[in-house]
């Protein structure tokens, strides 16, 4: 049975997988988007000090006069103390290098963009590249220049540092949208988790209900014959109780045991279709009598084969009748070609047979009845399931063999829970 806790804690597991998972997908497409925006903004920082940078110099950079480039070496040294730009560069129309500044303390960065980017592109189109250098966001500028009549006249280069304060609003701004996709995730999760449980619990209640129609079909039809056999459940209960203390001994797994407890409860299942006269005979049945008396596995087969949630009862009800050395009922199987829960089950409804009173025979007691099933060790059951069973004999025939129906109704019904 599935428990509520575990429910709880399957749910929890699931929605902290799937916030990580989302959050990590909505926060990898938030960042994408901020650092578009973020490229933007400082693309538009560098390029506004550019032009605020050159627009007075334009007229100097190809001038004859060794004077006029004095002058406009100065202006740029001037403006770089002030500015942004840790790195500046002018060529004339010719390309030849006529500005080159350093900002002070900017060696590191210059030994970095040496060793990791590209210099010196004198093109015919604007470039720029953002990079990240030691916590700060740095642009770097590529920058063909024209005169008013659109005449190349130089080229600039130049490496923009976006301010301390500006960065660290960029970074505060990314994080916090960051946060902002995880919490709403978080928000989320937590108002779907009792929606979600809800669900849950309602599913679970209904599959029990279901469960619980379907094992309670179980016993009613296993008590129909029960009815006409021997007007008590209790061979039923008794049969089934043994073949799962067997089971487990034999350490069958779950699915096994389930299946094992549906054919036991249904493994007479077709003496509904038996003659009274027949069934209830009170002396020894005739050849003839007891060739239509074995007909009740195929019945039983039949019955049980329409409905799929009985199917795997068929393995008990065809073949409870084998005989392990092939002589049983109805198909002559032999060996480990009988069904492992119907080889179970053989020796568990003999040793009831035995046990109990029958139309036509007293109980036996408990000596005589293991006696029997050791005389069908290896021909009638299998040897190694007969071994274990001898181990729990005595105390399944002490505690079972006689129980009152209402004990071992409600003993039943504890491995219902526990298999079902
Ligand atoms: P059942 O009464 O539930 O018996 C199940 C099986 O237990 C029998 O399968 C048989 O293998 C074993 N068994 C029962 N009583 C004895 C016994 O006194 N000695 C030994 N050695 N084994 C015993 P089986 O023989 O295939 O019988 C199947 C069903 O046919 C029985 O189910 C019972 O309903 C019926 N049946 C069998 N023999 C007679 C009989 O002589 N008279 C009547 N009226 N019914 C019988
Ligand atoms: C970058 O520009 O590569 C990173 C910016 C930041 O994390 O603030
Ligand atoms: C009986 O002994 O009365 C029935 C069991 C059998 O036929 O083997
Ligand atoms: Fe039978």
């Amino acid at each position: 049975m599935i428990s509520a806790k575990s429910i709880h804690r399957r749910l929890i597991v699931r929605l902290l997988a799937a916030w990580l998972a989302i959050s990590l997908l909505i926060g990898g497409i938030v960042f994408f988007m901020k650092m578009r925006d973020v490229d933007e903004f400082v693309k538009n920082l560098t390029f506004n000090e550019t032009r605020a940078l050159l627009d007075d110099k334009k007229d100097y950079i190809n001038s004859t006069n060794p004077k006029d480039l004095d002058t406009l070496k100065k202006m740029m040294a001037e403006h770089i103390m002030k500015g942004h730009f840790v790195l500046v560069e002018l060529y004339d129309k010719s390309k030849n290098r006529i500005v080159d500044f350093d900002a002070k303390g900017s060696e590191d960065v210059e030994n970095y963009i040496e060793k990791h980017k590209e210099t010196h592109i004198l093109s015919y189109k604007a470039r720029y590249n953002r990079f990240y250098f030691e916590k700060n966001i740095y642009i770097q500028i590529f920058l063909p220049l024209y005169d008013k009549e659109s005449n190349l006249i130089g080229h600039f280069e130049g490496v923009y540092r976006v301010d301390a304060k500006t960065t660290k609003d960029i970074t505060r701004s990314i994080i916090l949208s960051l946060l902002q996709v995880v919490a709403a995730m978080l928000a989320i999760t937590i108002i779907l988790y009792p929606i979600i449980l809800s669900m849950d619990k309602d599913l679970i209640k209904l599959s029990r209900d279901l469960s619980e129609a379907n094992v309670g079909m179980l016993e009613t039809l296993g008590s129909a014959v029960a009815k006409r056999d021997s007007d008590t459940n209790a061979h039923n209960y008794r049969v089934t109780l043994y073949a799962v203390e067997l089971a487990e001994a034999m350490g069958l797994d779950a699915g096994e045991i389930m299946s094992l407890i549906k054919g036991s409860f249904l493994h007479d299942i077709g003496k509904i279709a038996i003659s009274d006269n027949i069934l209830l005979k009170p002396g020894k049945l005739t050849e003839e009598e007891f060739s239509v008396m074995k007909t009740h596995v195929g019945h039983g087969y039949d019955i049980i084969s329409k409905y799929n949630w009985l199917k795997d009862a068929g393995d008990v009800v065809k073949y409870h009748h084998e005989k392990y050395e092939g002589t049983g009922y109805l198909s002559k199987l032999k060996g480990g070609e009988i069904p492992l829960n119907a080889r179970i089950f053989a020796i568990v409804d003999v040793f009831d047979a035995l046990t109990s009173k029958r139309p036509y025979k007293e109980p036996f007691g408990y000596e005589k009845s293991m006696q029997i099933i050791e005389e069908g060790r290896g021909t009638h059951f299998d040897p190694q399931i007969v071994e274990t069973f001898k181990k729990i004999a005595k105390k399944l025939y002490d505690t079972t063999s006689t129980g009152e129906e209402a004990f071992l109704e409600d003993t039943l019904h504890k491995f219902v829970k526990k298999y079902f």
